[in-house]
């Protein structure tokens, strides 16, 4: 019975001292928690992709100039091309689910579409299929006009038949449409898919606008790694084994180039501008690429086409100028011009890239 009470006592003790350190505990937090506001702000929110019509009230002379150029039409609306027919229904099989054989029919002109990429690939979703972004059909030019064919064709269903496969178009995407991914209101290459994502800048008071929008977490503004994220062209292996010299990102071999690897150079912004078209509508500082190059080399006659050249046998119809300036010429390499690829067998060359790139010897 002694005990009984003695249980008693000591819960209702500790019950008091339970409640009373709670209530001190807190009247501590809550003194703190000022403490910490008085600081430090609260942490600024994480920023989002607001589009490209958010920055027009304050830079409507940069949307003018971008406009101009060939980012800005990484992604054009399907309205912007005439059409020989009307959007047809098609019956599609999902490219990005191989073992799905089951088709389904699209309605073009009721689908969600997002675009036509490099003026050829139709993007859109396809309700129910496993990924989100498919080529769902492929434009080619018929007189003044486009055809509708499918972006690609395989008999799915093995009935003798070529059926339209759904391509895949979600890896496309990252560079071709990164707003899709992104969810912002501009689907194509657009002013935050160099500088980040906006919302915090465009909230920001007049004097906190600077620095409140930052391409990276090194950098606020864009820089040569901005542009590599969507125009690597490094080497690669393909499935033989052999060396091939990359051609879709427009800077093939750069890691070569003495210009990558100087000091006394600004990466792709020595040569390239950022937003401004010079009159052919190129990327460039002047009108013409052997004015640039005599900013820095002047009297030097360099023979363009030959330094910066073109694969002769592209699969794919990707035009893509040599960046390695000479590092890499087009006649030493070794490519056997009856394949489609370049490949790199010179044993110098083959060397230079392995020792860049070590995974790439394995
Ligand atoms: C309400 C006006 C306003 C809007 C809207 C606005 N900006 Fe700005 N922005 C400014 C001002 C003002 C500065 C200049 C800050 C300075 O130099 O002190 C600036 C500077 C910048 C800079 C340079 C930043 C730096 O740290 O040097 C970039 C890049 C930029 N804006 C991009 C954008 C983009 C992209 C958008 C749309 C998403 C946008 N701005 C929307 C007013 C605005
Ligand atoms: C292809 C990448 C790219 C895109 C797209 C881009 N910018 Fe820039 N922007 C840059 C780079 C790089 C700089 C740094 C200055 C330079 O080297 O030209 C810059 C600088 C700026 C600056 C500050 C310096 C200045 O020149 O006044 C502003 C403001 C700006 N950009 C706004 C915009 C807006 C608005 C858009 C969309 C219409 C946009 N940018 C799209 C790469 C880009
Ligand atoms: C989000 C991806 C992306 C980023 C980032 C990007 N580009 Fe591009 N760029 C593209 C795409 C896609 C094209 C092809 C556009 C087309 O024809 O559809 C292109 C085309 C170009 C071209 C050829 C067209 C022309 O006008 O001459 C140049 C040059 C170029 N980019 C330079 C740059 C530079 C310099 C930067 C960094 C400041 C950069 N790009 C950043 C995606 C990107
Ligand atoms: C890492 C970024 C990146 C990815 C991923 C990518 N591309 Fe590209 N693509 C580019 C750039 C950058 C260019 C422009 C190169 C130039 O101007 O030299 C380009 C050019 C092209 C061109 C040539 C356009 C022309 O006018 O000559 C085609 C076709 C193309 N891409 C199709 C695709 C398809 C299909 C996919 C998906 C399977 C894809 N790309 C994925 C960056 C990318
Ligand atoms: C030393 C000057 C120089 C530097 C540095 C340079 N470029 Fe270029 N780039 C050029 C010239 C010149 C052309 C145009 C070639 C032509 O006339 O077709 C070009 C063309 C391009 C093209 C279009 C290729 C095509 O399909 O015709 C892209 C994309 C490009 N550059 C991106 C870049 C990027 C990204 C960087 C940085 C990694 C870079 N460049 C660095 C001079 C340079
Ligand atoms: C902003 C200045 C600048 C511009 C613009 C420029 N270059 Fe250069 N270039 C350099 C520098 C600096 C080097 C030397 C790098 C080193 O050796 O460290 C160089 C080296 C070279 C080399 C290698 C020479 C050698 O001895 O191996 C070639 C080739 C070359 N440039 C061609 C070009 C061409 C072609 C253009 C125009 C498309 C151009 N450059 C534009 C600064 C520039």
């Amino acid at each position: 019975m002694k005990k009984f009470w003695h249980f008693i006592l000591s819960a209702g003790l500790l019950l008091m001292l339970v409640f009373a350190l709670a209530g001190c505990e807190t009247n501590q937090n809550d003194t703190k928690k000022e403490d910490n506001e008085k600081a430090a702000p609260k942490t600024e929110a994480k920023a989002t992709y607001v589009g490209d019509d958010a920055c027009k009230s304050c830079h409507g002379n940069v949307i003018t100039e971008f406009q101009a150029t060939k980012h800005s039409e990484a992604l054009k609306p399907i309205s912007d091309y005439e059409l020989t027919g009307e959007l047809p229904t098609v019956t599609l099989f999902d490219g990005a689910d191989p073992d799905n054989t089951k088709p389904t029919e699209l309605n073009l002109s009721k689908a969600k579409l997002y675009g036509v990429m490099v003026n050829e690939y139709l993007l859109a979703e396809v309700p129910d299929f496993k990924a989100k972004i498919y080529r769902v059909a492929k434009l080619v030019k018929n007189g003044d006009k486009y055809d509708l064919q499918a972006a690609k064709s395989v008999d799915v269903d093995k009935d003798g038949k070529e059926d339209w496969q759904a391509a895949d178009g979600t890896s496309c995407a990252k560079c071709h449409a990164p707003g899709v991914l992104t969810e912002s209101p501009t689907q194509g290459v657009s002013c935050e898919s160099c500088h980040g994502p906006g919302s915090n800048h465009v909230d920001a008071a007049p004097e906190k606008k600077k620095g409140s929008i930052k391409a990276s977490a090194e950098s606020d503004l864009p820089d040569t790694e901005t542009c590599l994220g969507c125009h690597r062209s490094d080497p690669e292996k393909d499935d033989k084994g052999t060396l091939i010299a990359n051609n879709h990102y427009g800077t093939r071999n750069w890691f070569a180039s003495k210009h990558a690897q100087s000091e006394k150079l600004a990466g792709c912004m020595s040569c390239h501008t950022s937003h401004k078209a010079n009159a052919n509508g190129q990327l460039l500082q002047k009108d013409s690429a052997e004015d640039v190059c005599a900013t820095c080399h002047e009297g030097t006659d360099f023979d363009l086409e030959k330094l910066m050249w073109k694969n002769p046998t592209d699969p794919h119809g990707h035009i893509t100028a040599d960046h390695s300036f000479g590092a890499m010429k087009y006649e030493d390499m070794g490519d056997d011009p009856a394949t489609k690829e370049i490949e790199i067998k010179n044993p110098a060359y083959v060397d230079l890239v392995e020792k860049a790139f070590p995974d790439l010897a394995k």
